[in-house]
């Protein structure tokens, strides 16, 4: 009899923790989210499983340490509403095919936060292309602190795919794509030159602007990353941002890196392809920070870029599993 207890309690033990846990779901940020602290998010908290726009609402507002779970594509129960998210959190798609379509995330002065594997698309009004009638961004932050987005996919927004705004800092965006959409990736609103964040493996692709626009960074570091068909500017340092690209890959774009006049700029190994206008790869570059005395990282070969990035960014099947 006794046996058969234990049988069972590992049966069920089992089937509990399939439902409820997932290989990739205590994962941590590198670069910098991985300084000040560390971003962990749910770390260490409960797992949860949202499949619809109300529980998510619901699970991303509650207090201490969870990972919510995405089952599915997600439909916004109120178009552009910007779900927010509190403290410690995980926000991770199953599989490949989950997310929010038709509304986005909003971080307001909360920290240790990861959204990942999940697509958030599609707030487009169809006759406004440039996307400025509303703010309905993917993800609108504002004084956020630790947060790692990744293997995110956001297209077709109105007004921009991810905005990092006012003193929001250590933050990494990796592995995401970016795609057809005005502008993309916004960083700044502030006079403060405070700001520390890693773009790293994105592919930003068909986005017409801001790949990112960072003003007053105190550091932003990109590398591993691929642009492709970037019609009005690719990556812009404004303001005093302190900015260092490495190992990128502009296929198809505009202006590429271009520097204001009170910024500074280092780039070292990068590929242009079919583009036009500026690329200023060393203004004051004497100025710019060297990534590797704060964190470890790896540099991709260039040349792999084009095939690599769109294959392995975006929503996966193994970081969903
Ligand atoms: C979270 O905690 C704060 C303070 O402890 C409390 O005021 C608030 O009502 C809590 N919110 C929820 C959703 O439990
Ligand atoms: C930023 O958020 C923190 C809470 O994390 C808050 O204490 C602080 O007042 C906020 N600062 C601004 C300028 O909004
Ligand atoms: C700039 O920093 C000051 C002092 O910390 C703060 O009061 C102010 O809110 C910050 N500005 C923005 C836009 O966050
Ligand atoms: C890239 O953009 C094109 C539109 O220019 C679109 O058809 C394609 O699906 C996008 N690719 C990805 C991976 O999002
Ligand atoms: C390039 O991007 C623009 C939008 O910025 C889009 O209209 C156009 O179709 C894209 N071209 C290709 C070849 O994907
Ligand atoms: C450059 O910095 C100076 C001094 O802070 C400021 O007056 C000027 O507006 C800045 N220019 C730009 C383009 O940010
Ligand atoms: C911005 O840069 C200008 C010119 O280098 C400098 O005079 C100014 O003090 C800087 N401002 C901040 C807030 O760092």
């Amino acid at each position: 009899m006794h046996w058969m207890k234990s049988v069972l309690f590992l049966f069920v033990a089992c089937v509990a923790s399939q439902n409820t846990t997932c290989k990739r779901c205590e994962d941590v940020a590198h670069g910098f989210a991985l300084l000040n602290g560390g971003t962990t998010g749910g770390k260490g908290g409960r797992t949860v499983v949202a499949s619809t726009w109300e529980e998510l609402k619901t699970y991303a507002a509650s207090n201490g340490s969870l990972i919510v779970r995405v089952d599915g594509l997600i439909n916004s129960g109120e178009r552009g509403y910007e779900i927010p998210i509190a403290n410690d959190k995980t926000i991770i798609g199953v599989g490949r095919k989950s997310g929010l379509i038709g509304g986005g995330f909003a971080i307001k002065g909360t920290k240790n936060i990861i959204l990942r594997n999940l697509q958030v698309s599609d707030t487009r009004i169809p006759e406004d292309w440039p996307g400025k009638t509303e703010d309905w961004d993917g993800v609108q932050v504002d004084n956020g602190t630790n947060i790692w987005i990744d293997h995110m996919k956001f297209a077709r927004m109105n007004d921009g795919l991810i905005d990092l705004r006012r003193d929001s800092t250590y933050i990494t965006v990796s592995s995401c794509i970016l795609s057809e959409h005005n502008k993309a990736l916004g960083i700044g609103w502030t006079t403060n030159v405070t700001a520390r964040v890693t773009i790293n493996d994105n592919f930003f692709n068909s986005t017409n602007a801001r790949n990112p626009s960072a003003d007053n960074l105190d550091m932003c570091h990109m590398y591993n990353n691929y642009f492709r068909n970037c019609t009005s500017y690719g990556t812009y340092a404004r303001g005093n941002t302190s900015l260092l690209v490495e190992n990128s890959y502009y296929d198809g774009v505009f202006d590429p890196i271009v520097v204001g006049p009170n910024a500074s700029v280092k780039a070292n190994w990068v590929k242009f392809k079919h583009v036009e206008g500026e690329t200023m790869l060393d203004v004051n570059a004497k100025k710019v920070f060297k990534a590797s005395d704060y964190y470890r990282y790896s540099l991709r070969d260039l040349y792999d870029l084009p095939n690599d990035i769109p294959y392995f960014a975006g929503p996966q099947e193994d970081v969903g599993s």
